[in-house]
């Protein structure tokens, strides 16, 4: 137990923002920094964290706290462990006082756990170094494969003894219970009642949880001949998920986020060996299929993802397999195929470093070049193959949510396979619309992005950062709000569909939030921007929304100002004012009403963009700058175009 003395000194010192800074990347907001949140999947940032409070507070889904929450509620730990996380953070020396019995039972088992797994951590390391059997054997043999002792202590690497209860055996000795030794899976137990160690005979690398605490282990076999596996692994445990684990994050978060980019290799070795020529930012799915979460952790740092893979078969496979799953989550994906029969273990070790960053910048293809290289060489002279690595890309295309980026794409693919920018853009629609009504079928829920290029309004470049326009937020809430359940317009079936279809009817609301989410465009005010939120995930759950939703709210803010919005007179006599003298079909007047309202609402944020970019313009040095100048103008330039394009079309909504 710690003292009180030293819990308020922890408090005092761990700063809220450096704390959640170690886990999530964070942005400066005016007084408070603003971040994608770590405990629910979002798209754009809602996680806010206050210096001055002390505390975090994510508005799409609720969590807060200040920095000591964080920490447990991040990392899982006991409230303990995370004052012991933040004292050692800090340099606060914790006194601890001796553990009563009682106290002792107390522990939940999660702690219980990750101690012994520490424990068995430095036991399987020590015997590496102290160990006569480590040495000669587990030691000489990561030092054979050339691997540098400064990689060896980094990454905590050990080894487990051959005698087959050599750690069980120590364990029980040092206290620890076969309870828990079984539940890590360190230990295994027959059913006579015999307990057997799980690693033996086996070089060990210890697997980091994103805070550096070691949840699991991978076990190397070191003889080649053997029919055992190369590889063992810990099961599943209350302490290890492997599908939300990557192995080396913990070592390349900071490189990740200064360079914006994450390697992501296959194996142990390939993250050890990048690491000791100099690249630390790479992580490893090791082995397993990669998993959306496993994306996700790495989004927190970079949306860069390059793959970089073994040229063989399966390195392709497991490449293809990749990209749709990191496209899908919205991140950016590249792909490096080492020559074949090279792993990028092998590769970075008969390679200097700066050998493997040329081969990498050389040889780095986005996913459609990946693909159409790949396909080309055996479709060339097929039609019916090359129509399939054409449905491919588009396939691959058409996951990515946001529609420039999909631009982007079908124009390179356009070039790349030397067909019709139009087949594309339908071939791509069909697909997302597939998708639509795969999602319509399971619920009434929240569509994506209808494909209907007439209702879209013109989309914001991904550059443009979210700014404050408050009015203009507050007409797009009121229209979500009073006609948020109506039928806006209709899909028609696609000609070429198997069977008969009932059209699409995407409601205003859906139309609305698709419009914002597409240009990953935020509100600003934090209360407008979470009863949005929570309009969408009513919506995405198929739930029934109306008024009565929002002005019965149990979140105070959002009731007042649900409730306010409704009862804007103003508001209301501004829209039905001009068409008195005219009888209104309501669902008319909302064709023009809401397309304005989000044209005028994109349209301020690019004047406020505007001004950012001219003010970055004076600030720099024409002649010594040009490659920014030249990027701002191009910028510049975009936004432009942009502008004329939104005034047309509101100068074409006669109102
Ligand atoms: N793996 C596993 N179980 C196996 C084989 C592989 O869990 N039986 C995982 C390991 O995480 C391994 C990764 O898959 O690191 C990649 O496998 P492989 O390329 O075969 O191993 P390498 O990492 O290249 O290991 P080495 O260089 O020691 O052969
Ligand atoms: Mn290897």
């Amino acid at each position: 137990m710690i003292d009180q003395l030293t819990v308020d000194r922890i408090f005092a010192a761990a700063d809220v923002v450096e704390v959640v800074r170690e886990f999530v990347s964070l942005k400066k907001r005016g007084v408070n920094y603003i971040g994608l949140c770590p405990f629910h999947n979002e798209k754009t940032p809602s996680f806010t964290v206050s210096p001055a409070k002390g505390i975090y507070k994510c508005f799409g889904c609720g969590k807060g706290g200040n920095a000591v929450n964080f920490v447990m509620e991040h990392e899982q730990m006991s409230y303990v462990e995370a004052l012991k996380y933040l004292a050692k953070k800090y340099n606060i020396e914790v006194e601890e006082k001796e553990l009563t019995a009682e106290e002792i039972k107390q522990r939940t088992e999660r702690d219980s756990l990750m101690i012994v797994t520490a424990w068995a951590q430095r036991y399987f390391t020590d015997n590496l170094h102290k160990h006569s059997e480590g040495k000669s054997v587990g030691l000489s043999y990561f030092r054979e494969r050339g691997f540098r002792d400064d990689i060896i202590e980094k990454f905590q690497l050990g080894y487990g003894l051959e005698k087959r209860d050599a750690l069980t055996v120590e364990a029980k000795k040092q206290g620890y219970k076969q309870e828990y030794l079984v539940k890590t899976g360190l230990s295994i137990a027959r059913n006579d009642g015999s307990v057997f160690d799980r690693f033996y005979g086996r070089v060990i690398f210890p697997i980091h949880s994103m805070s550096g605490r070691v949840t699991a282990f991978g076990g190397r076999i070191m003889k080649t001949d053997a029919k055992a596996a190369k590889y063992l692994n810990s099961p599943e445990s209350g302490i290890y998920h492997k599908s939300s684990v990557l192995y080396g994050i913990f070592f390349a978060k900071k490189a990740m986020t200064q360079q914006d980019k994450c390697f992501l290799v296959e194996g142990y070795t390939d993250v050890l060996s990048l690491h000791q020529a100099g690249i630390e930012n790479v992580v490893a799915s090791s082995g397993t299929a990669l998993t959306p979460e496993q994306i996700r952790l790495i989004k927190r740092f970079t949306p860069n993802i390059t793959v970089l893979y073994d040229g063989d078969p399966a390195g392709i496979k497991a490449s293809l397999r990749g990209i749709d799953l990191i496209l899908e989550e919205g991140l950016n994906v590249k792909v490096v195929l080492l020559p074949e029969g090279e792993d990028p273990d092998s590769f970075a070790k008969s390679h200097s470093a700066t050998q493997v960053l040329t081969f990498i910048e050389e040889n780095e293809a986005d996913f459609i070049n990946f693909k159409a290289n790949l396909l080309l060489k055996d479709s060339q002279n097929d039609p019916v193959k090359r129509a399939n690595l054409i449905r491919d890309i588009v396939k691959s295309i058409s996951v990515i949510s946001e529609s420039i980026t999909r631009s982007v794409y079908i124009r390179e693919c356009t070039r790349i396979l030397d067909i019709d920018e139009s087949v594309l853009y339908a071939e791509v629609a069909k697909f997302r619309r597939a998708r639509v009504e795969k999602v319509l079928g399971k619920s009434r829920g929240y569509v994506a992005q209808p494909q209907i290029k007439a209702k879209e309004t013109p989309t914001l470049p991904s550059f443009v950062e979210n700014v404050f326009c408050e009015e203009q937020e507050k007409e797009i809430l009121y229209f979500l709000l009073k006609f948020g359940q109506k039928t806006f317009f209709e899909i028609p079936p696609s000609d070429d569909a198997e069977e008969e279809l009932e059209p699409i009817q995407v409601a205003v609301g859906e139309h609305i939030i698709s419009e914002i989410l597409n240009d990953d465009l935020e509100f600003k005010n934090l209360v407008y921007k979470k009863l949005f939120d929570e309009y969408k995930q009513l919506m995405e759950q198929g739930k029934d929304i109306d008024e009565r939703t929002f002005t019965d709210h149990h979140d105070y803010e959002i009731s007042q100002l649900a409730v306010n919005l409704l009862t804007d007179q103003h508001r209301l006599s501004k829209i039905w004012s001009k068409h008195q003298a005219m009888p209104v079909d309501e669902v008319q007047l909302l064709h023009d009403f809401i397309p304005k309202a989000i044209l005028v609402y994109k349209s301020k944020v690019i004047q406020m963009v505007m001004g950012v970019l001219h003010e970055e313009l004076k600030n720099l040095n024409s002649k010594e700058q040009v490659e920014e100048v030249n990027q701002l103008l191009v910028r510049i330039m975009t936004i432009n175009n942009l502008k004329n394009q939104i005034s047309k079309e509101l100068d074409r909504i006669v109102l």
